[in-house]
Parts: C-alpha cells; structure tokens; sequence
C-alpha cells in the first residue's frame, strides 16, 4: 500500500473510532435508517416515503429524508420544495449538511442527493470523510431517516439499500413490478449478503391481492433463494385521492387525511414504528455512511 493511501485509512479509521468513542459515551438511540426501493419504477416509492415521514412525525418522531434517487429525484416536489443545494455541495465542501437541508412545515428535514450520489465509487478519500463527518451531525437530529433509493438494480440503489437497517421493497399487483423486485432481492442478497426485505404492496384493490403479490414473491424466495426472509408489512390501496394531492404537489395524509390510502399509509407507519427490529444495526449515520462507501468499493 502506498504511504499516502496508508494515511488515508489511518484518517478514515480514526473518524470512525472517534465516532465509536462518542457512542459509547452516550446511552441513546442511534436513528434507524431505513430504505424504501423497488425494481421497477414508478411504483410509488417517493409518495410513500413522503407520506410514511409525515405519519412518523405526527407520531412524535424527528425524521429526515435522503432523497438518493440519483435518476429523478422528486421528493422535494411532493412537499412541494425548491432546495437550492444539494449532496453534491457537500461533497465539494461549499456548504455544510445542514446549509442542504431543507425543512418541510411538518418539520421534516429533506436532504436532497442531486448529483452528489451518483458516483459514489468516484469519491476521493477526502469527499469520503467529509460526508462522514457531515452526516455525523445529522445523527442527534432525528429518529428516522427514510432513504428514498430510486429503482432498479443500478449500484447507487443497491448501496443505500445494503448500508439501510431496514430495506423495504415496493410492488405493485403487475407481474413486471413482481418479477423486478425479485430481481432486486437477488442481486441484493448475491452481491451484499442482504437477507431480510419488507414488502409494501401499492395500488392494490384489497387486500387479498396484496397478499397473493406477498405469496408469489415468497414462494418463489422459498424455492431459488432459501436465505431470503421477505415480511409483509402492508398494502395501500388504489386511491384516485393520492393522486389528487400529487397533481397539487402535495401529500395525500396532508390533503386527504380520511382517504383510504392515507389510512393505510398511517398504519403501515405505526407498523414500521412498533415492530421489532430484526437488522437495526447500531451505530450513527456516520457508520451507515461508512457501510454505503464499503458496500461501493
Ligand atoms: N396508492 C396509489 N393510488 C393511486 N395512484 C398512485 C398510488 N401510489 C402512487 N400512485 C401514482 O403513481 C405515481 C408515481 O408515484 P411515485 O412518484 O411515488 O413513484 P416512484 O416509485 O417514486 O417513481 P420513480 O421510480 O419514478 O421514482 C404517482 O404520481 C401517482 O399518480
Ligand atoms: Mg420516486
């Protein structure tokens, strides 16, 4: 290893084990990071995302939001947001995390990627560090951090799914939506080792259909991919409401908190908030960076 690469592990082991130092220091909670992807797209990840943070924040919790989607990022458009930076002005040390972040009525902190994910196998040690030490002040800010990945099986979106606590897939009753996100689970449990998934099922039309999407994937999980556990944790139906809100770029539980999807939504998110954690590893936002960089190299 040549001296200069040397030096810069030293630096970036030294950042974590200043972090490490810091936790073992505090007795709290670390923010639970989960991811929300699909295989196919349009599936209604951003809408879900959006509508899971303003359930969790009227259930007392801090959340913020990565917006990771490196293609269409479109969070800030559901909250009806202009933020004029993004992760990409961290990267390049112009602005600091927070100076990026933007913050929804609701007190949701939005932080938007841009360009700043889009390679991230591309980022010198010094951009690395930089976002650790960034992402670390973020740590006692929130509770949640939902990651909105994006779709497919590009590398950024098995990154942020790999490095999540929790990675939760998004299919709809079509059988190309149900094909890719098997396809997703593969590829994220042959490249990273990634062996529990939730599965939200949207635009349903009862109940009985989300679960025959539930049934179909696990079976399949069962007969090719033994080491897969995939948990069911809910559905949303179809509701014309949803989209109602979206053309006024804005969110369902915020326009139409009666609506049936924005009832679904709420108990998806109580779901999320009560269940047992079952991959929540321990460790700051520094560390769940970290784990994006390793799972990039
Ligand atoms: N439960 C629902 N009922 C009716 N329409 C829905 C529902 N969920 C999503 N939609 C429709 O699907 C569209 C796409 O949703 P959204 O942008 O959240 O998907 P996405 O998975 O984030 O897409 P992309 O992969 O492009 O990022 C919405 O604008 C809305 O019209
Ligand atoms: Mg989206």
């Amino acid at each position: 290893m040549d001296q200069a690469k040397g030096l810069r592990q030293i630096a970036r082991t030294d950042a974590l084990a200043k972090s490490q130092a810091r936790m073992a220091s505090h007795t709290k909670k670390f923010p639970k990071v989960i991811a929300v992807t699909s295989g196919k797209g349009g599936v209604g990840k951003t809408n879900i995302v959006g509508n899971l943070a303003v359930a969790m924040t009227g259930a007392g919790k801090r959340v913020i939001i990565i917006d990771a989607d490196v293609g269409l990022a479109n969070i800030d458009i559901v909250f009806n947001l202009r933020p004029e930076y993004s992760i990409r002005h961290v990267v390049s040390a112009e602005k600091r995390i927070d100076q990026v972040m933007v913050k929804t009525h609701h007190g949701i902190g939005i932080i938007p990627g841009g360009s700043g994910f889009a390679d991230l196998t591309q980022l010198s040690e010094g951009e690395k560090l930089t976002l650790l030490s960034e992402f670390e002040t973020l740590s006692d800010q929130a509770d949640i951090i939902l990651v909105d990945t994006g779709a497919g099986i590009s590398s950024n979106v098995l990154y942020f799914n790999a490095a999540s606590d929790e990675c939760i897939v998004v299919a709809t009753t079509e059988p190309t939506s149900i094909t890719d996100a098997y396809a997703l689970m593969k590829v994220m449990s042959q490249k990273h080792g990634t062996r529990y998934f939730k599965l939200i099922v949207n635009m349903a039309d009862s109940e009985k259909d989300a679960k025959r999407v539930y049934a179909s994937l696990s079976n399949a999980l069962d007969k090719f991919l033994k080491t897969v556990v995939l948990e069911y944790t809910g559905y949303i139906p179809f509701d014309r409401q949803l989209q109602r809100a979206v053309q006024k770029r804005a969110l369902v539980l915020d326009e139409f908190p009666g609506s049936t999807a924005g009832a679904a939504l709420e108990k998806i998110a109580n779901t999320l908030l009560n269940g047992k954690d079952r991959m929540h590893t321990q460790g700051n936002l520094t560390f769940f960076m970290n784990r994006v960089f390793q799972a990039a190299t």
